[in-house]
């Protein structure tokens, strides 16, 4: 295998031919925040379709910055992963995409455990520059799986998850400008589609836009409601020998 010499951020790096420049810095622990890009090579599932910009480097010799999730190291190059432009291009990417995203992460399924919150968090972002104007779309809850569409930011790892891995292909980018989500078909119910439930996209997301369904207040509920019968079945004791 050809291997390919570069710099980042000064510090010699070396890495195998078709390496991305995200995962040559993090290989030699050089830190470069993503969001959208995701790897499992267990299961041969990658999401590298560049689309939210947070891994932006500059390249010495080019005038514009890059993805470094999606382009490949080059011998010689030399990539700057943290320099004030860097920066602050990211932190305004991260401001857009927070601008049209439901403020509601105290009551959201994801949170203390949402990637965007996290970002936001490193980025010290504490009060919104940018109004933006926000997508509503009505939650939809089926047996296992809720989806707050609102919530998507188009990174598209539940698409890949679905399609790509999983094979059912139920999730795809919907519409067009600013109303493209990722959604089903007409947008139906999962419940209505050829959905597995199998939960992988919700493993996927990095946001709020896909979690398990929380049945627990729905059941207390129930069950304190003297007029439902409800069943409640126990998993059978089993006896270690
Ligand atoms: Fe590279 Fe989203 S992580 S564009």
């Amino acid at each position: 295998m050809k291997m390919i010499r570069l710099k980042i951020d000064g510090k010699l790096v070396v890495a195998p031919e078709g390496t991305t420049i995200l995962n040559a810095a993090l290989k030699a622990g050089i830190y470069i925040p993503h969001l959208c890009y995701m790897e499992m090579k267990e299961v041969g599932y990658k999401n590298d379709c560049a689309s939210c910009r947070i891994c932006v480097v500059q390249i010495k010799g080019m005038n514009r910055l890059i993805p470094s999730c999606s382009t490949p190291i080059k011998e010689g190059m030399e990539v700057i992963t943290n320099s004030s432009e860097v920066m602050h291009k990211r932190r305004v990417v991260l401001e857009l995409m927070l601008s049209d995203h439901p403020k509601d992460c105290l009551i959201c399924g994801k949170n203390g455990n949402c990637e965007l919150q996290k970002l936001a968090i490193s980025f010290g972002i504490r009060e919104m520059r940018f109004a933006g104007k926000e997508g509503k779309h009505d939650k939809q809850h089926s047996i296992s799986i809720t989806r707050d569409i609102t919530k998507c930011i188009m990174c598209r790892r539940c698409e890949t998850m679905c399609g790509d891995i999983q094979g059912c292909g139920i999730l795809t980018g919907v519409d067009r400008g600013f109303n493209v989500i990722v959604n089903t078909a007409f947008n139906k119910n999962l419940l209505e589609t050829n959905c597995t439930m199998c939960g992988q996209c919700v493993a996927v997301c990095p946001v709020g836009a896909l979690y398990e369904t929380d049945n627990t207040f729905k059941l207390v509920e129930d069950l304190m409601n003297p007029k439902k019968k409800v069943i409640v079945q126990v998993a059978p004791a089993v006896r270690v020998a």
